[in-house]
């Protein structure tokens, strides 16, 4: 069974383990569970730790609605293929709805076909085929 826990503030210690899984030379940022805005989801495969779903709420200038931003996902290799990924995306989709999100945007690499195959499938349209990320490094 897919279960799928938000982390809230109090659940460090979760938040630590997926860091430490991700990023073992990582530290936890803490912060990161104080806001209300930002969702860190993790997902459980008949208990057990599966994978996790990081975005952010921002606001918009122009209208009150605010958009998400789906900043990252990861299965862990082993529980690959079964519905993990779209499990995620289904409960962030069901937070859009109940924030009233006017949009979520999520970004990823064309050869990357798991992800690919995995956005379309959830309902994700790319809209804007020759949009291109630029990353200001060291100096933002
Ligand atoms: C991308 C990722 C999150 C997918 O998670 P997952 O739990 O395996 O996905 P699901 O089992 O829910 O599968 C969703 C869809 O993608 C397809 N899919 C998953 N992995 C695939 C692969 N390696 N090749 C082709 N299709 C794949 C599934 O068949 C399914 O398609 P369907 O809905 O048409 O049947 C996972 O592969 C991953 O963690 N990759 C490494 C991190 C990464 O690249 N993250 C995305 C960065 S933008």
């Amino acid at each position: 069974m897919i279960e799928i826990k938000r982390l809230h503030r109090g659940d460090e210690e979760l938040a630590q383990e997926i860091v430490k899984q991700f990023w073992p030379e990582g530290q936890l940022n803490d912060e990161c569970l104080k806001k209300e805005t930002n969702y860190l989801l993790a997902s459980y495969l008949d208990g057990t730790f599966a994978g996790f779903l990081y975005a952010y709420e921002l606001d918009r200038l122009e209208q009150d609605k605010p958009m998400m931003f789906f900043y990252s996902i990861d299965v862990l290799p082993e529980f690959r293929q079964q519905g993990i990924g779209k499990r995620l995306i289904k409960e962030l989709k069901r937070i859009c709805t109940d924030r009233n999100v006017s949009k979520m945007y999520v970004l990823t690499d064309e050869e990357n076909e798991a992800a690919m195959r995995l956005y379309r499938s959830t309902g994700g349209k790319r809209v804007m085929p020759d949009n291109v990320l630029f990353i200001y490094k060291d100096e933002a």
